[in-house]
């Protein structure tokens, strides 16, 4: 494939082998015409863009059945409200605001009291259903200029625009960035939340890595991509959401840039986060953690003990196919969602249970696909007296 934004081929570095839709959790009815595309990872050095060299269509993933929803984590719930505390400063009196993947408007409803000129877009319908029952103004769509163009009082009038988790799920960044240039105020902003390349290559946290997360950012491509649309990032904060995330806040070219940008820019150059470099070392310590946690879980089994997994997230679709782990290994995986379970985890087809279900079955060990959520999760889980493990560290 080639990259949107450059129009370059992707010379893919490294191969994770076939995958399925990390969101397709499935019925047995299903497996036999279940969806596959071959994952590879390819590095744009001349915009420093960490990329999938393919994928499947939005639509196959954004759907009525998409079953993530901002509101099941208490700790993002909270993240959400001190995020929309943190964006009001980019705020006039009565200023529009748009989300960009409003999800069931867990971010959009911190505003509610303070305009009444927001809107959120959200393609999956049945997440943006909520929203709706809940009065937050939604657009049960794709953000792109079509849909953009129908909102006529928002454009070249809105202060504000916002986006968590989900600027890396949008195929075409070009088309994306004059949308958002459509619509913005002279002196607008667009503030937006990713997993960040840093932090993934820190931890070997690949399981960022699937079909959604087309990119994985870093300031030195945010900077370079919005450069080439007269945008200047002029902010960045780490957040610890997600494992590591990065918070950008771009402005039209003419604003002030903070310190923090040249300071995270030097810290990517010094560990060579904008250059293929670093990506063939993420591949080896990738193949290094593979080899471990089979490792791990072959001894555990040799031991006779029985291991299940805490949270079907979307993340450990490729931690599963990448190594190959089944029900002959992981019993079942526990987890909140009503949409997952009862079903089966993509590719490798482990049962998927509710929390009655673990605490009524509990095994030896728990491989906690959910890391990311680990101080509510053992918070909540503090009377299991196994053994917790994961891929990263604990
Ligand atoms: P998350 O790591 O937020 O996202 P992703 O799916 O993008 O990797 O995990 C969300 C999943 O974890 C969701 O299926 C709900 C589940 N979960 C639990 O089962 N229990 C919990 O306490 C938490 C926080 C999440």
């Amino acid at each position: 494939m080639k990259c949107k934004i450059t129009n370059k081929s992707i010379d893919p570095f490294m191969n994770f082998g076939e995958m399925p839709i990390a969101n397709g959790f499935l019925d047995k009815k299903d497996f036999s015409n279940e969806f596959f595309f071959k994952m590879e990872v390819g590095f744009n050095e001349d915009i420093s863009l960490f990329q999938l060299n393919d994928h499947p269509k939005p639509e196959k993933m954004f759907n009525e059945n998409y079953p993530f929803f901002t509101g099941s984590s208490e700790y993002m719930k909270n993240h959400f409200s001190e995020y929309a505390k943190f964006v009001k400063k980019y705020l006039k009196s009565n200023s529009k605001i748009i989300e960009i993947g409003s999800n069931d408007g867990t971010f959009l409803k911190n505003f509610i009291k303070e305009t009444d000129k927001l809107v959120g877009f959200e393609p999956s319908k049945n997440v943006a259903d909520i929203a709706l029952k809940h009065d937050i103004p939604t657009i049960n769509s794709f953000f792109n200029k079509e849909s953009a163009k129908k909102l006529k009082d928002f454009a070249g009038n809105t202060d504000l625009i916002c986006a968590s988790n989900v600027i890396c799920h949008i195929p075409d960044l070009n088309e994306l960035i004059e949308t958002i240039d459509m619509l913005l105020t002279s002196d607008g902003t667009f503030v937006f939340e990713e997993p960040y390349l840093g932090s993934m290559f820190e931890k070997v946290s690949y399981d960022q890595i699937y079909d959604e997360h087309i990119y994985i950012f870093s300031a030195s491509s945010i900077s370079k991509i919005f450069k080439k649309f007269n945008f200047e990032l002029v902010d960045v904060i780490p957040q610890i959401t997600h494992g590591g995330s990065m918070r950008y806040i771009i402005k039209r070219s003419k604003n002030e840039i903070s310190k923090n940008v040249k300071k995270i820019l030097d810290y990517e150059a010094e560990k060579k986060l904008d250059k293929l470099e670093s990506c063939l070392n993420f591949k080896m310590n990738c193949e290094k953690s593979k080899d471990n946690i089979v490792e791990k879980i072959n001894l555990f089994k040799k031991e006779g003990k029985a291991i299940c997994g805490y949270a079907a997230t979307s993340k450990s679709t490729t931690i599963l196919n990448y190594c190959n782990i089944d029900s002959n290994k992981i019993d079942y995986i526990c987890d909140t969602t009503k949409e997952k379970i009862g079903k089966f985890s993509p590719g490798m087809h482990i049962p998927i249970k509710d929390m009655s279900y673990f605490h009524n079955n509990l095994t030896d060990c728990v491989y906690l696909f959910a890391w990311n959520h680990k101080n509510e999760i053992l918070d909540k889980e503090k009377n299991y007296k196994g053994e917790w493990f994961s891929h990263v560290e604990l």
